[in-house]
């Protein structure tokens, strides 16, 4: 079977192409065709948060909805627009010549990020495809049972519902935390582990809730799986499946770090990578236990290109991700953490000190992220984003019932961004 490497290599050479495009054949190292040079911005120091801003075009006002989809950075947008333009010049001709050297470049930056082998990654358009491609490609028999919980996202929830309908598996939720803001560690443990059952394959939960901002103790709950799994026959061991994407590009945990077996994300919020992009990390233990849902065009030497589906993409935004992931590392994972957090327990500080404002994100850091929700005495959360909005504070309403309003501190946000957003609250 030919990859569409092969194909394309191949019908290059069918086709009788040109001696230059025969020549940066599938396998040919040679430098891409020649594209225009890309707009940069401002030289990047990493060391500063205001030159990090500097690489985003966002204008105006203090911008707390950066995360809900991604302004791209000055590498992005240049990537962006040198793919495009040999696309554009000659698309054949470039896929010929780039394709698998680029989608290389991917993964390399890819697995340097999170500090894993390239080889467990696929690649996606969003965290919905991945969750979708997950929940669909899982071997589960009738009756084998997922655990999931009350506090995930239409995405998770609607996969699993799929695939209950298609093919007889039950589905089960929990709820980990009555109260967000005095969400428990332990008791989200304990309240987990109890509601697994002997069926059960798979638990699918959500690192950080874009409900309440809680996020989720993964790690001690990946032990409490694998106290679960002992002694179980591998296919009866229950694998835990996280949608990540609102820790994914804040806290400096890798997949290894968190113990879990599926790692899913976009990389279009909190890593501000090129929009319509995502991944899967699997564990060798997942990988084993899945079987592709869309045929891929990269063949399946391993398991993340089996699972990574073919066809044609958008190639400039998913060939743009390794500048995306080789910003976040020259400003420093640790770092990025750091600073998100630092902002975030600012604004919350600051939130809990206002009497008409109810804070729903748990203060303590191990609890919590990037995402900050609470609620104002006499405002609905949209009206509550439209009032802040006039004081150009941009904020969002989650899209859950009951509805908070959702503040995104972030590395485009600044200490006098919170200062604003604290006094435009203070005024409602
Ligand atoms: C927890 C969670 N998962 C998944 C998604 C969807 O992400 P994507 O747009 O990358 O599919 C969202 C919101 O957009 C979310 O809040």
């Amino acid at each position: 079977m030919l990859t569409r490497r092969e194909l394309l290599a191949t019908a290059g050479v069918a086709a009788g192409a040109t001696a230059t495009a025969v020549a940066l054949s599938a396998c040919d190292p040679s430098p891409p065709p020649a594209a225009p040079a890309a707009t940069t911005g401002a030289a990047l120091d990493p060391a500063s948060w205001d030159s990090v801003r500097a690489q985003f075009a966002l204008t105006g006002g203090a911008n707390f909805v950066a995360f809900y989809l991604a302004s791209h950075a000055a590498p992005v947008r240049a990537a962006i627009e040198r793919h495009r333009a040999g696309l554009d010049a000659d698309a054949h001709g470039y896929l010929v010549a780039n394709e698998q050297r680029l989608d290389e470049a991917v993964r390399t930056e890819a697995a340097a990020y999170l500090r894993t082998e390239a080889d467990r990654l696929a690649f996606t358009d969003s965290t919905t495809m991945g969750l979708g491609l997950l929940y669909s490609g899982l071997r589960l028999r009738p009756g084998d049972e997922v655990l999931t919980t009350e506090h995930d996202f239409y995405s998770t929830h609607e996969s699993l519902r799929l695939r209950g309908v298609r093919d007889g598996v039950t589905v089960r939720r929990v709820r980990l935390y009555d109260e967000a803001a005095r969400a428990d560690a332990g008791e989200i443990v304990r309240r987990l582990r109890a509601a697994m059952t002997a069926r059960t394959r798979v638990v699918a939960i959500t690192w950080v809730h874009s409900s309440t901002g809680v996020k989720l103790p993964v790690r001690a709950i990946a032990d409490a799986v694998a106290s679960a799994n002992r002694g179980r026959a591998e296919d009866q061991r229950a694998l835990l499946c996280v949608d990540g994407v609102h820790g994914f590009g804040i806290e400096d945990a890798t997949p290894a770090d968190l113990g879990c077996d599926f790692l899913v994300s976009g990389c279009h919020k909190w890593l501000f990578g090129p929009r319509g992009t995502g991944l899967i990390w699997g564990s060798d233990a997942g990988w084993r236990r899945y079987t592709p849902v869309i045929p891929p065009f990269g063949g399946d030497a391993t398991p993340g290109l089996a699972a990574t589906p073919g066809g044609f993409h958008s190639f400039e935004h998913r060939w743009a991700l390794a500048e995306a992931f080789a910003l976040h590392r020259a400003i420093g994972p640790d770092r990025v953490a750091q600073r998100t957090h630092q902002l975030a327990a600012a604004l919350k500080d600051g939130l809990a000190a206002v009497p008409k404002v109810r804070l729903h994100t748990p203060r303590d850091a191990e609890l919590s992220a990037g995402i900050v929700c609470c609620e104002v005495d006499g405002y609905g959360a949209p009206d509550a984003v439209l009032a802040l909005s006039r004081a150009k504070v941009l904020a969002s309403p989650t899209p859950y019932d009951p509805s908070y309003l959702r503040f995104g501190p972030s590395i485009l946000t600044t200490e006098a961004d919170v200062e604003a957003a604290l006094r435009a609250v203070r005024s409602l």
